[in-house]
């Protein structure tokens, strides 16, 4: 059986206070839970974070890192730098950076082998855009950035890595994937895993579903067969619904 792991990402927002007051508050909602809970928050809040969830069940992620441990590469943060602080997780090729920031299959690829090598645990994004959707391509769009997500990712890896599933029309819109639709681009992903590790490898992996989830959708989505939590945004902003997104089953 997969754990459910729910995962908030903070996007650019929350400065240190505000990040700390949501600690105190979300902390003692979720301490009973038995599903995974990350906060994916700003490099700004990773320190402050760090010491607030000292004796909690949260986990703390980076939303972005260099694949390079270091060097002249003014403005950027590698793995190294946030796992020697205690980050324990880190987002890896969100759409908004393939977006804005000329993310690519290539670049990730990169990251996800320098995360592993340093000791963090990437949660790698995929995800179609409307156009691709429309075209009837997502299933090929997707299989295509798991394969160059993993290429020369070893087996023994798989078990380190958080795949989401974020369907970019999803995102910040409002509108979700249907529960069907996500479990099957979700099961898609897993076929594509599955070719290239096996079967058994292939069905320990988590994957998430990430695009506009919250607390009144969260219980259906996450029942489904092979949808293993969220990847959550603008919810996630807020202690008391991200609490429920956390307890959808309680
Ligand atoms: P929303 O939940 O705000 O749609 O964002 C999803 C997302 O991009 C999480 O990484």
């Amino acid at each position: 059986m997969r754990k459910k792991v729910i995962a908030g990402n903070w996007k650019m927002n929350m400065l240190p206070n505000e990040a700390i007051n949501f600690i105190e508050e979300f902390a003692p909602l979720v301490k009973d839970t038995k599903h995974e809970v990350i906060l994916c928050v700003p490099y700004t809040n990773l320190f402050y974070c760090l010491l607030n969830i000292q004796g909690t069940n949260i986990k703390i992620g980076a939303q972005n890192m260099h694949w390079e441990e270091s060097g002249a590469y003014t403005g950027e943060v590698s793995g190294q730098m946030l796992k020697s602080i205690g980050v324990e997780y880190v987002i890896i090729g969100h759409s908004e950076r393939r977006q804005y920031f000329a993310e690519t299959d290539e670049t990730v690829n990169k990251k996800i082998k320098s995360a592993l090598n340093v000791g963090l645990k990437p949660i790698v994004c995929v995800g179609e855009t409307l156009e691709q959707r429309e075209k009837g391509i997502t299933e090929q769009v997707i299989t295509n950035q798991v394969e160059k997500a993993f290429e020369g990712i070893e087996t023994t890896d798989l078990e380190k890595i958080i795949i989401a599933y974020e369907p970019i029309w999803a995102i910040g819109t409002g509108k979700t994937a249907t529960k069907e639709d996500a479990n099957n681009t979700i099961m898609q992903i897993r076929k594509k895993l599955a070719e290239k590790y096996g079967q058994n490898e292939a069905n320990g992996v988590i994957i998430q579903y990430g695009g506009s989830v919250k607390s009144s959708n969260a219980k259906e989505l996450f029942e489904m067969s092979d949808i293993d939590g969220g990847l959550v945004g603008g919810a996630s902003l807020k202690a008391e619904e991200f609490s429920k997104i956390v307890k959808f089953d309680e």
